[in-house]
């Protein structure tokens, strides 16, 4: 296991509901050894009040991997962090960037932006009692509360309160009249506010998230910040995955390529990999669909992959689908459609 005091966040990928679940991670974790991987946001209430196992479940090969926490109470705040570090988790990240309804219901994620003391004693609780990093994740404004002073006076009273790392989608939310989908899209990035924020804060660690689709876009942004965290593109074209190791850490990641003879390309390597593990995931009882889900743009642009996507479709929802019905996808990749 990495040290947790020292994680290289270079390139991590982001905390998504629905998407970035342990199933998830482990499939980009077969792409990428060296990328810091996110959990999908858990609110203190979910924890305090559920199943906690469930929730907190993940693979020791997920490691690095941080937990994103949404809630505002200090002490249940504290309460939960220390569940995720007991439970090996390596970082505990603060959401303080979500816009739903029902998070603002809630009095937390974006709305946040508004209560930086909140924040603080919330990030100061969660730092008196665990040892791993405690991090925030937030948007660079919420409705007219988006000047730079703003977010400089957020950023200064939750690093005193003991935050080091501010993971920066770069782009302000909305709170009313748009949905989390157009909050993710209609805001305008502006990346030099975060490159500023590091100039001004070269003490902390900055990390850029929002539009980042290319390992060129994160080289150029890596220039200027600690590190990158992209979301949807790591999603949708996940086998821009497979080039993180060797283009952002200089190293080849041999454990995946040496599974496969050389022939066969990584995102193939990779699809087989992770079929061993669904095939032992189904005798645990998981349905097949809920974890080829997160690989049916793996193979986008290759020769066959509608043919792929489309067999996964429309069979591994069916009842008692078995693994056959994900070789048998993977059967058409080659054959035009
Ligand atoms: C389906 C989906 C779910 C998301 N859930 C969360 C979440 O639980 N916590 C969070 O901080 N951000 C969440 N986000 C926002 C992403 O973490 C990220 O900030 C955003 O997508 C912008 O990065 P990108 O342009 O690289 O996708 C979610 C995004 C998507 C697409």
């Amino acid at each position: 296991m990495k040290n947790s005091k020292n994680l290289d966040r270079r390139f991590s990928i982001a905390p998504m509901m629905d998407w970035s679940d342990r199933h998830c991670r482990y499939f980009w974790r077969l792409l990428t050894q060296q990328s810091l991987l996110y959990t999908e946001m858990i609110t203190t209430g979910a924890l305090i009040h559920g199943d906690i196992e469930r929730h907190l479940q993940f693979d020791p090969s997920e490691h690095p991997i941080a937990v994103q926490l949404g809630g505002n109470n200090p002490a249940d705040l504290a309460h939960c962090a220390k569940l995720c570090e007991d439970r090996g988790y390596d970082e505990v990240n603060l959401n303080v960037g979500c816009p739903s309804d029902r998070v603002k219901s809630g009095f937390f994620g974006a709305c946040l932006m508004n209560q930086p003391q909140t924040v603080a004693d919330g990030i100061k609780a969660m730092r008196d009692a665990v040892d791993i990093p405690v991090t925030i994740k937030c948007r660079i404004g919420v409705d007219d509360n988006d000047s730079y002073e703003a977010l400089c006076e957020f950023v200064d009273i939750n690093a005193q309160a003991g935050c080091e790392v501010f993971i920066v989608h770069a782009r302000k939310a909305w709170l009313s009249g748009l949905s989390p989908k157009q909050n993710r899209e209609v805001p305008p990035l502006d990346y030099p506010r975060v490159f500023k924020l590091k100039e001004d804060f070269p003490k902390l660690s900055i990390v850029l998230n929002g539009g980042l689709k290319t390992i060129d876009d994160c080289q150029q942004a890596l220039q200027q910040l600690d590190g990158v965290m992209i979301g949807r593109e790591a999603y949708q074209n996940p086998s821009m995955l497979q080039y993180v190791d060797s283009e952002l850490y200089g190293d080849a990641n041999t454990e995946l390529l040496s599974a496969m003879p050389s022939t066969i390309n990584s995102s193939l390597a990779a699809a087989h990999r992770f079929a061993e593990y669904m095939d032992g995931q189904l005798t645990q009882g998981v349905r097949l669909n809920h974890m080829t889900r997160h690989l049916l743009g793996l193979f986008n642009g290759q020769t066959g992959a509608r043919a792929y996507r489309r067999h996964i479709s429309e069979n591994a929802n069916k009842t008692g689908a078995g693994i056959n019905v994900f070789m048998d996808a993977l059967a058409k990749l080659g054959t035009p459609s």
